[in-house]
């Protein structure tokens, strides 16, 4: 039997990565030498200590059994402890910090524990889709804010219309960001909480990629503006800096009140992080920076070949300051879709159609540094043979 899927699944589109890996392996399978650039997935390894503190963690058995709760207070407190070192924030390890099983975990589940049928969320375009997936799994509706470039790829907080704003609950930010790789700066955090403060709306900032940055300029935190704390949520994960996409560990920390629905939605649909997983979160939150720092190396090498390669083939992008991604104009005029599709093979290169992230993506594509630099030469020199 062939059963029907709930129209709340129905109403979304295919999620993009899945359908990109199919894309790609059906290309591989055709015996294509398939350079990904696709999704935003570290080739890079997890450091060796980070491995060891899992192995050391998983040999004791008292860490076997349910995790349950918002996370080992040692967890919590290490998070605490990074952030007031990282930002210079204060957390409550207490109530101010809740351990995710990957920050996409807690960005799909917060929506359940804050909106009710029909509020609406505001949410960035293009946007990671988990945002608009989340909501709509929580009955809620989507108002896309569009990024422009003209505003930086940041969203234009006066233009959303007076009888949006009565119904909004939720407001999404991501910084450094993800497809654009754009950064928020504290005078956009400074509005965003005014803005929140004057609607009554929670703001829920998307910050996995804080630590990819380059030429030493570091990304700031929504937390570090004041009042944030009142009105806000920040999620970070550990998957982007440092190697640890498969772990699925991530933290949300920030607005008690916002925290406490988060953990009572995780409470009833999930038992929480295997605990050798958050001691070896532990351990990477508490390792030194030379660790981060070498890591930022490698992508800052990377960043600085393949800009200066796309800029050789003449294409608009802005150089990301942040995060591993181009955000780049579709050369030709063809559509994002039909760009990627051309791209695949005749280059045997996977990108990402900028729709993927929503209609205001459209135009554009994205391309990630996340293979070494022999293979970004070697996509270069395949791109510049396109026709
Ligand atoms: C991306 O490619 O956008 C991200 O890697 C997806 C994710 O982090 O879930």
């Amino acid at each position: 039997m062939d059963f029907p899927q709930a129209e709340r699944l129905r109403k979304l589109p295919p999620y993009l990565f899945i359908e990109m890996d199919k894309k790609k392996k059906a290309a591989i399978e055709k015996g294509v030498d398939i350079i990904s650039l696709g999704i935003g997935d570290p080739d890079l390894a997890t450091p060796d200590f980070i491995i060891e503190a899992l192995y050391k963690a998983a040999k004791d058995k008292a860490n076997h059994q349910y995790p349950l709760g918002s996370g080992l207070p040692k967890f919590r407190e290490a998070v605490s402890a990074w952030y007031k070192r990282r930002f210079g924030v204060t957390l409550d390890s207490k109530d101010e910090v809740v351990a995710l099983i990957g920050s996409k975990e807690g960005i799909g589940h917060l929506p359940i524990g804050v909106i009710n049928p029909g509020d609406v969320v505001l949410v960035p375009s293009p946007g990671y889709p988990v945002y608009h997936a989340g909501t709509l799994f929580a009955e809620g509706v989507s108002h896309f804010m569009p990024l422009l470039e003209k505003n930086g790829f940041l969203p234009d907080l006066d233009v959303i219309p007076a009888d949006v704003l009565k119904k909004a609950k939720l407001i999404w930010t991501n910084s450094p960001n993800n497809p654009t790789s754009a950064l928020a700066g504290k005078d956009f955090y400074t509005k965003v909480v005014e803005f929140a403060k004057k609607h009554n709306i929670i703001v829920a900032n998307d910050a996995a990629y804080t630590e990819l940055y380059y030429d030493g300029k570091k990304p700031v935190s929504f937390l570090e503006v004041p009042g944030a704390k009142e009105v806000g949520v920040e999620f970070h994960s550990l998957s982007k800096t440092f190697n640890m996409t498969g772990w699925r560990i991530g933290f949300a920390v920030g607005n008690k009140s916002v925290l406490k629905a988060l953990a009572d939605v995780k409470g009833n649909l999930d038992s929480g992080v295997f605990n050798p997983i958050q001691y070896a979160g532990i351990a990477a939150l508490e390792a030194p920076d030379s660790v981060t720092e070498n890591i930022r190396k490698i992508y800052q090498e990377r960043r600085d070949l393949f800009a200066a390669g796309l800029k050789k083939l003449g294409w608009k992008f802005q150089v990301p300051q942040a995060a591993f991604y181009f955000w780049i104009k579709v050369p030709n005029g063809m559509s994002s879709a039909d760009w990627c599709g051309k791209v695949l093979e005749e280059a045997g290169i996977v990108a990402t159609p900028g729709n993927g992230f929503g209609a205001e993506g459209e135009g554009y594509f994205r391309m990630t540094i996340t293979v070494d630099k022999a293979r970004l030469e070697e996509a270069l020199q395949r791109l510049s043979k396109l026709k």
